[in-house]
Parts: structure tokens; C-alpha cells; sequence
């Protein structure tokens, strides 16, 4: 199905309702692969999708084109331009230009290297546009702005300055399957909850990068931005901008979450006294199980909050797997400037708290001091300590809060 989101500007991409896993991102609720068509003089492919799906974008097209009863176009596709080298949108390059071998690939230079490492390139025309330069399509044209690291080095924007559209590849971006193509379609609370946990989980590691390419369309009027993945932002333009100010520049909610993981329960004891000790009047406290909530939810709950606690028991002279995977994914991404403590139970010997505080204070969070611990069952003082400490993280947390919005509630967790 093909829509339109201004006159003669489609919508040719896939809806993937039923994938779980984008290589270990948690894609609860599906995702989409965002392709755009654009019939002017010339026309313009705006990205492919993934190879499995090529069929279905090429009956788009040709539905699309299909359509077309003007002059200027006979059915060809002039351009295919490449925001994005990845392959879940440059996966059905081949078969598109198999079926347009008329049709140019316009690209930047480090994404027409990128794809000759991905493809057999060699009898493929190639554009190469670099940051400003135009493409004229007739009454319209395509603007190109390099974004790179957000978040391959190629990365590119494509914008057409007539229509105030931007095609923000994977920026903005959601991984949601739904039917409606644009924001205001849908439940505001899902999208935004799905465009932070997108930013949380494949942008954060390139705050920098981000805020220079929101700084490129300061001097740009734009009302729809067009990204790769989920929906089309049209009513929320300003706030979906604003958010990711928010989000690059490390502006965080008062909110505080607690993640544990347990084996006899005295940690989980020890998190929900902390739970409790944090769940003050302005402050938003969540409880997390790192066992059974996936790494993509937990870097979206920890992106927002201002605080963390984080506690598992010695298991092998260490902490037990599911902590370990959280640490190890949290220094692949980086979450910056959190108030932070440590905590869990041991026997006999030390090895998991005193690891999550090794790993905390590497992420360069304040640590609330030494981590707090219990041996084997905690006693009634160690729970005290522990709501003392989440009523201090709550301070914290509203300390280094600065208006940012929380838009995911916990539920389900
Ligand atoms: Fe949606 Fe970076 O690919």
C-alpha cells in the first residue's frame, strides 16, 4: 500500500509486523523499513529496504508509477538516492537497479565507498553529492546535508526545501510496525516512548554528532520529517526536535531506576527498600528486573533517569550474567551524567556488587559511595540503609532533573 504524503510524494516502503530481533534490538512491536517515492520530471527513490523485502518495494514502485498517465515520466526511475548504507535500507539496491538500470545512485562519497564493500558496484552510475549541493527533479528538488556518525559514518540527509520534507534516514526514527504512516495517527505516548528508545539504543553514543546535524536545520523551515523506521512525524516536527535536544545534550527526568537482578531474593529485597526510599513526591521511581527485561527496554528506562541504582548477587566471584550483559551494554552506549549506586548480597566471598560499582563509576556516573551489601539475607539495618539511599537518589535525581520529559511510565516492567 502506497501513501501520500504530499502530491506526488509516496510512501513505498514495508511494514515488518512480525520481527522480535533487529540484530539484538528488541523489536517488540515490529518495525517498518521507510522508502519514499518521489514523480516530478525526474524521478527519485529516497532508500530501499531490506533485500528479503525487495519485492514488495518494487510492486510499490510500480504501482506508483503505474499511476503516472503525464509526459515526463515513462515508468523509469532517474535516481536512487542513499541516505544510508546499512542494509535494511540499501538491501534492495540490486534488485531495485535491476529493475531500473537507467536509474543513478546519488550518495556521498563514504556511502559510495561503503556500498562497494557491501555490493558489486562496478556497473552502477554513480552520483556523488557532498554537503548542500541540489538536485533539480523539476518543480522540486533534493537538498543533501552529510550527518555523519548518526549514526554510520556515511549518513546523510535528504531534504526538499519546496515541500519543507526532510528524509532523516534512521533519525527520528521508531521501530514500530503500525498501519498509519504519520505520528498524529497514532497514541503520542507509543511513538514518543518508541522514538527515545530508538535514540537511547542507536544514537546515544553520538551526542555530538547529533546535536551538529539538528543544528543544520536551524535556518530550515521543515513541518514533516520522513525518517527510515516507524512513522512520519508531521504534527509533532517541534516536539520530536526538541526531544532530541533534550535527549543529546543530557537533560534528565526526575526519575530514579532501580535495576537488580536476584538468586535467593536478598537483592531483590534490598532493590525494592531502595525502590521504596526513592518513590518520593515529583520523582518517578521504576524497578526493573535485569533477567527478564530486555537490554533494549532497560538502556530506554536508563536513558531518561537521572538516577540508577544497580544491584546483583556474587555468583563465580562476580555478578551474576544478566548484570554483566547490562554493564557491558550500557559502556557500549554511554549514558552520561547519572547519580549512581551499587548494591547486592554475597556469601562468602565479594565479586558482584563490588563489579557493578567498577562498572558504574566507568561510566563516569557519581557513585553514591562504596557499594551497599548484604551477606546472604539483608538484616532490617541493611534495609534501612538501602531506603536511605533511594530517598538520596530521589535528591539527586530532582537535583539534576531539567524539565525533561519522561515519556515512558514503567508499565510492564
Ligand atoms: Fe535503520 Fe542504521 O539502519
Amino acid at each position: 500500500m502506497n501513501i501520500t504524503l504530499r502530491p506526488d510524494i509516496f510512501w513505498v516502503g514495508y511494514v515488518d509486523w512480525s520481527i522480535r530481533d533487529f540484530h539484538g534490538y528488541d523489536t517488540a512491536c515490529g518495525t517498518t523499513y521507510n522508502a519514499y517515492l518521489l514523480r516530478d520530471e525526474r524521478t527519485a527513490l529516497i532508500d530501499t529496504v531490506k533485500q528479503e523485502h525487495a519485492d514488495t518495494l518494487l510492486g510499490n514502485i510500480a504501482a506508483v508509477l503505474g499511476q503516472q498517465t503525464g509526459q515526463s515520466v515513462s515508468g523509469g526511475l532517474d535516481y536512487l538516492v542513499v541516505n544510508h548504507a546499512e542494509l535494511d535500507h540499501s538491501g534492495a539496491l540490486s534488485e531495485v537497479l535491476r529493475a531500473y538500470p537507467g536509474a543513478t545512485v546519488v550518495c556521498d562519497a563514504k556511502c559510495r565507498a561503503a556500498l562497494a564493500e557491501h555490493f558489486d558496484t562496478a556497473a552502477w552510475k554513480f552520483q556523488v553529492v557532498k554537503e548542500g549541493d541540489r538536485l533539480c527533479l523539476g518543480r522540486r528538488s533534493l537538498e543533501f546535508y552529510e550527518t555523519p556518525m548518526v549514526h554510520w559514518p556515511e549518513s546523510m540527509w535528504t531534504c526538499v526545501p519546496e515541500e519543507r520534507l526532510l528524509f532523516s534516514m534512521d533519525v527520528f526514527g521508531q521501530h514500530m510496525a503500525s498501519g498509519p504512516r504519520f505520528d498524529d495517527e497514532m497514541p503520542r505516548e507509543q511513538v514518543f516512548d518508541e522514538a527515545k528508545t530508538y535514540f537511547a539504543n542507536i544514537l546515544l553514543p553520538y551526542p555530538k554528532a547529533v546535536l551538529m546535524s539538528l543544528d543544520k536545520l536551524r535556518g530550515l523551515e521543515i513541518d514533516a520529517i520522513a525518517p527510515s523506521h516507524g512513522v512520519i512525524w508531521r504534527s509533532g516536527v517541534a516536539e520530536i526536535l526538541a526531544a532530541y535536544r533534550d535527549w543529546a545534550t543530557g537533560r534528565r527526568a526526575a526519575k530514579v531506576v532501580v535495576l537488580y537482578d536476584t538468586m535467593w531474593e536478598s537483592t531483590r529485597a534490598m532493590a525494592e527498600a531502595i525502590l521504596d526510599g526513592a518513590s518520593q513526591p515529583g520523582v518517578h521511581a521504576v524497578l526493573i528486573s535485569m533477567r527478564a527485561t530486555s537490554l533494549t527496554r532497560i538502556a530506554a528506562e536508563v536513558h531518561d533517569a537521572a538516577a540508577v541504582a544497580v544491584g546483583c548477587p556474587t555468583l563465580n566471584r562476580g555478578p551474576t550474567p544478566a548484570a554483566a550483559a547490562v554493564l557491558s551494554y550500557l559502556r557500549g552506549l554511554k549514558p552520561s551524567g547519572k547519580a549512581a549506586m551499587a548494591f547486592g548480597s554475597y556469601g562468602w566471598g565479594p565479586g558482584g556488587p563490588e563489579t557493578v560499582q567498577e562498572g558504574l563509576a566507568a561510566l563516569g556516573w557519581e557513585m553514591a559511595g562504596p557499594p551497599l551489601r548484604a551477606k546472604y539475607r539483608p538484616t532490617a539495618d541493611v534495609l534501612a540503609a538501602c531506603r536511605a539511599a533511594g530517598r538520596r537518589l530521589a535528591e539527586a535525581a530532582q537535583a539534576k532533573a531539567a524539565g525533561a520529559t519522561v515519556f515512558c511510565s514503567g508499565i510492564g516492567y
